[in-house]
């Protein structure tokens, strides 16, 4: 079925033959999208897939396993499968990227899946998210990007001087522990500012925006409450809405970045139930006369 969307997608061309009817919520008719969402099987990635779907959206799953596409991000293998797998059953055209998979713990691992698994997928999928014509990316950076003793920009800015080495940042972060989780998702922040206004990106409809989750309650974060240090430090941080975030809050901001509702670009919306604004209450908005 061919549909005019220019109204529903300012940055597409007059007709497209990919969309076909999609159930009306809220009494629109909303175009349906092929997305990818790593991380699908688990917390936020599982979230946004379930939510995306919801809206009439069709999701290809990628994590370790019980995925539509079964691969370890941390490898050049995994990531290569996935990519030619998705474009296969995309049919090399998909409307969004959202990389969610990731870990913390060894550093070099979390540099391989956490920043570099984001990185191949993203200029992987680069031809596929322009060939329709308005499409977005959405990261998962993190609020530990603002609340990690001693992360400085110039850990975020290793991982940018290094996209094509991953070796050397797994070497530069092997002995700086849990540095390595909140320096990648800085970096995941800054790349999506600054490519975001690019004409290789927006210029070719592409929407770059990350959010940075506070503590969300999922496997990831769950079985910190069961090692006595980690709890108490976990708890020690300030959250004044006064409760964990559930993955379907993360996602529902997710959607909303990669819909047609927002005009938000190059953004990391923090989401984090008060915490960024209690510890840095006039960081935001920076003026620029200081
Ligand atoms: N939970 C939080 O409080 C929180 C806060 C900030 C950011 N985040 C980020 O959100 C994202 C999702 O985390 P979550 O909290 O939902 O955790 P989760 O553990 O529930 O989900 C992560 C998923 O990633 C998959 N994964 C891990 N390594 C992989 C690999 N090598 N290849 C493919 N898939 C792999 C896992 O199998 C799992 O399904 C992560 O990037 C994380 O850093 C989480």
């Amino acid at each position: 079925m061919v549909l005019p969307i220019g109204r529903l997608r300012p940055n597409r061309p007059n007709t497209v033959t990919q969309v076909s009817s999609a159930p009306a919520i809220s009494g629109k008719v909303v175009p349906m999208g092929t997305y990818c969402v790593t991380g699908a099987a688990s917390g936020i990635g599982e979230a946004t897939k379930r939510r995306l779907e919801r809206d009439g959206h069709r999701v290809i799953g990628v994590d370790l396993r019980n995925a539509e596409v079964e691969a370890d991000l941390g490898t050049d293998a995994g990531r290569r499968h996935t990519i030619d797998r998705v474009l296969e059953l995309s049919g090399g055209v998909l409307h969004g990227l959202v990389p969610a998979a990731g870990i913390t713990g060894v550093p070099e691992s979390v540099v391989s899946i956490n920043f570099f698994g984001v990185m191949a997928l993203v200029n992987g999928f680069h031809d596929a998210l322009a060939r329709a014509g308005g499409a977005g990316i959405v990261f998962i950076s993190s609020n530990s990007t603002i609340l990690t003793p001693g992360l400085t920009r110039d850990h975020a800015a290793f991982y940018l001087g290094h996209l094509d080495d991953e070796a050397a940042c797994r070497s530069y972060f092997a002995d700086k522990g849990f540095l390595a989780y909140p320096a990648g998702k800085l970096a995941l922040s800054y790349w999506a500012r600054a490519h975001s206004v690019q004409p290789e990106w927006i210029g070719r409809g592409i929407k770059v925006n990350a959010v940075a989750p506070g503590l969300t309650d999922t496997g990831m974060t769950r079985p910190l409450l069961a090692v006595p240090e980690a709890k108490a430090s976990v708890e020690a941080i300030p959250v004044p809405l006064g409760r964990w975030a559930t993955p379907d809050e993360i996602a529902s901001v997710i959607a909303l970045l990669l819909s047609n509702d927002t005009c938000i670009l190059g953004q990391t919306i923090i989401i984090d139930g008060g915490t960024d604004a209690v510890i840095q209450p006039t960081s935001h908005p920076n003026p620029l006369g200081g």
